[in-house]
C-alpha cells in the first residue's frame, strides 16, 4: 500500500516536472498570426504551461505614410522600432516560440526589433532553450525570415510552421497544422546552439531609442 502511494506520488511529481513552460512571443497587424498563435497555444495547452505575450510598438503609424515607413523598416537590416516593453520572467521558459507576419521577405520590423533588443535572453540562457518559429505570409519569405532570426539568436528552430493567407480560409487545415507543430515541438530535442556570427547590437539599440 505504502509502495503504491509512493509510486503514484512519484508519477504525479514526474508529470508535473515534465510539463514544459512555453513562451509565445508574437506580433500581428491584421490578426492572421494571432489566429495561428491561438490554435498553437490551445494545442500546446494539453501538455505545456503556455504564456502568450504580444509584442507591440509604442507608436502607431496610421495612413499611407505609416505604411511607407513600415516598408522602409522592413528592408532595414536592423530596424529600430520603439517598443512597448512589458517584463518577462525569461528564466522560467524551456521553450520559446516566436511568431509574426512576413514583411518584405523577413519577419515584421516590430518582431525583429524585439529580437534585436532581447537576443541576449535567448543566447545568454544558462541552459539551452528550445525554439519554435511561426510565420504567416502571402506566399513567400518565411524561409529567409527563419534563417535571419536563427542567425541573430544563434539558435536553430526545433520546429517551424508557415501558414499562407490562403490557408487561413480553411480553419480545419490551420488547426491540423497547428496541432502538428505543437506536438512536434514538444517531442523535439533541443538543437545545439549555433555559432554567434555577429556583434550584439543591444547597446546601439538603447542609444537610439
Ligand atoms: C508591409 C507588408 C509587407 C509584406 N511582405 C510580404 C512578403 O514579403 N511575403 C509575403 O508572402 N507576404 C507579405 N506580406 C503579407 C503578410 O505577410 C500577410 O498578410 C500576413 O499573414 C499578415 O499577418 P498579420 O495579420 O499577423 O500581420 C506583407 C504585408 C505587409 C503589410
Ligand atoms: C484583432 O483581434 C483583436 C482581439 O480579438 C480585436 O480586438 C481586433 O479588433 C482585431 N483586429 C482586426 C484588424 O481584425
Ligand atoms: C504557400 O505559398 C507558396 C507560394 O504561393 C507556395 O509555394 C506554397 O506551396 C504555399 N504553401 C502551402 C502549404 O499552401
Amino acid at each position: 500500500m505504502r509502495i503504491h502511494l509512493l509510486v503514484i506520488a512519484a508519477l504525479a511529481l514526474g508529470s508535473l516536472a515534465a510539463k514544459p513552460d512555453v513562451l509565445i512571443l508574437y506580433t500581428t497587424r491584421t490578426n492572421h498570426t494571432r489566429t495561428v498563435v491561438e490554435q498553437v497555444a490551445g494545442a500546446l495547452g494539453e501538455s505545456a504551461a503556455v504564456t502568450v505575450h504580444g509584442v507591440h510598438s509604442s507608436v502607431t503609424r496610421p495612413g499611407i505614410l505609416g505604411y511607407a515607413k513600415g516598408i522602409f523598416q522592413a528592408f532595414a537590416k536592423e530596424p529600430l522600432v520603439p517598443l512597448q516593453e512589458e517584463p518577462i520572467s525569461w528564466d522560467r521558459y524551456d521553450t520559446v516560440i516566436i511568431a509574426g507576419p512576413i514583411h518584405c521577405w523577413n519577419y515584421s520590423p516590430v518582431l525583429r526589433s524585439y529580437l534585436l533588443h532581447h537576443e541576449a535572453k535567448f543566447g545568454g540562457f544558462p541552459r539551452k532553450i528550445k525554439m519554435g518559429m511561426i510565420a504567416t505570409q502571402g506566399g513567400s519569405g518565411a524561409g529567409k525570415a527563419f534563417k535571419s532570426a536563427s542567425d541573430l539568436l544563434a539558435l536553430q528552430p526545433a520546429e517551424t510552421l508557415v501558414i499562407n493567407e490562403s490557408q487561413l480560409k480553411r480553419p480545419a487545415e490551420v488547426q491540423f497544422l497547428s496541432r502538428q507543430f505543437a506536438s512536434n515541438l514538444i517531442a523535439a530535442s533541443t538543437p545545439a546552439p549555433l555559432e554567434v556570427t555577429h556583434t550584439p547590437l543591444t547597446t546601439l539599440m538603447h542609444e537610439n531609442l
